[in-house]
């Protein structure tokens, strides 16, 4: 299905027509800095590079064509083969700043939401990509909370931030999960988290601690955990994993530096990731990880 812009015609994806103009933005390295895949060579990359976008279940892509001199300057659409319904935008650089990815964008969201019914949207994007953050925030985009990826063509992870936008306000708005942990002594603890993961402490209750918060990282607020004080003999050991982004290594040195027990190191796990883990005195089994 076609659709209009102010400044802008949205035409239903086609590789074999679209390939050689959207060459110019697939194979500019500039623009494939952030993209999931490295620039493509030849017309012919593009096209299947297209096509297999394409190809992915319930993917739908456009070809946007400036309405005035008829140029096609880039591609937006809804991904294909995801579980919440993602947004997807990349724009010849030329092209860059002056609006065209907003106005594409806009017409995919109302798309998404008045023809298809999608009850909400969402967008992936790396957290120096200051560009597309600025699209979905002018397209009524949130941060909806952070994730690691690494793609294929990479070494090194990244930090992906998740925007999202609900056609209607969601009822409940889960913000955090923060696991309980039952251990003798809260000033301990707290201490040998600040040393092995740069924990933060949020809050204190008593004196000394009869319970605390904690926060994973330099911020205000983040993923967490609180501890509350019981006698050795009572406290049940939990499991919970921790995903980080950079950095794995150092943080496993940190680990291994502070003294605490039971650490399984740095391993490849089958689904995919490299994690390591250790035991606080309680028995509490932390899993650090990181994409592999
Ligand atoms: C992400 C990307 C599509 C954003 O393109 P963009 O042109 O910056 O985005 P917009 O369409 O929102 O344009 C905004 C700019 O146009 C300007 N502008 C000019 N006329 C405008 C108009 N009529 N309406 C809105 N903005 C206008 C804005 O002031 C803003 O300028 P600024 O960049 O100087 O601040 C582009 O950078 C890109 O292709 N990046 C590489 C691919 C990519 O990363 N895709 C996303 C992966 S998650």
């Amino acid at each position: 299905m076609n659709l209009k812009t102010a400044r802008l015609e949205l035409l239903p994806l086609d590789p074999g027509q679209h390939a050689e103009a959207l060459h110019t933005v697939y194979g500019n390295a500039a623009v494939m800095r952030w993209w999931t895949s490295i620039p493509t060579g030849s017309v012919a990359q593009t096209r299947q590079l297209l096509a297999e976008e394409q190809a992915r279940p319930d993917a739908t892509l456009w070809a946007l064509r400036r309405a005035d001199d008829k140029l096609v300057i880039g591609m937006a659409g809804l991904l294909g083969g995801v579980a919440i319904p993602g947004l997807t935008w990349i724009l010849a650089e030329q092209a860059w700043g002056q609006g065209f990815a907003t106005e594409a964008a806009t017409a995919v969201i109302d798309y998404a939401f008045r023809h298809v019914g999608h009850d909400r949207v969402e967008a992936w994007v790396e957290s120096t990509n200051t560009r597309s953050m600025a699209v979905c925030r002018k397209t009524g985009l949130t941060e909806r909370g952070r994730l690691s990826q690494r793609y294929e063509h990479r070494e090194q992870p990244h930090e992906t931030i998740v925007f999202g936008r609900a056609k209607k306000s969601d009822p409940i708005s889960v913000l955090h999960l923060d696991p309980v942990l039952q251990v003798a002594d809260v000033s301990a603890t707290v201490e040998l988290l600040r040393t092995a993961l740069a924990a933060r402490v949020s809050f204190t209750v008593g004196e000394p601690a009869d319970m605390a918060g904690l926060v994973f990282g330099p911020w205000s607020t983040g993923p967490g955990v609180r501890l509350v004080r019981r006698p050795a003999q009572e406290c049940a050991p939990l499991e919970f994993g921790l995903d980080v982004s950079a950095g794995f290594a150092d943080l496993y040195q940190a680990v291994a530096a502070s003294g605490v027990t039971g650490i399984e190191p740095p391993a490849d796990k089958p689904w995919g990731n490299r994690e390591f883990a250790f035991r606080l005195p309680e028995g509490h089994r932390i899993v650090v990880s990181a994409p592999g």
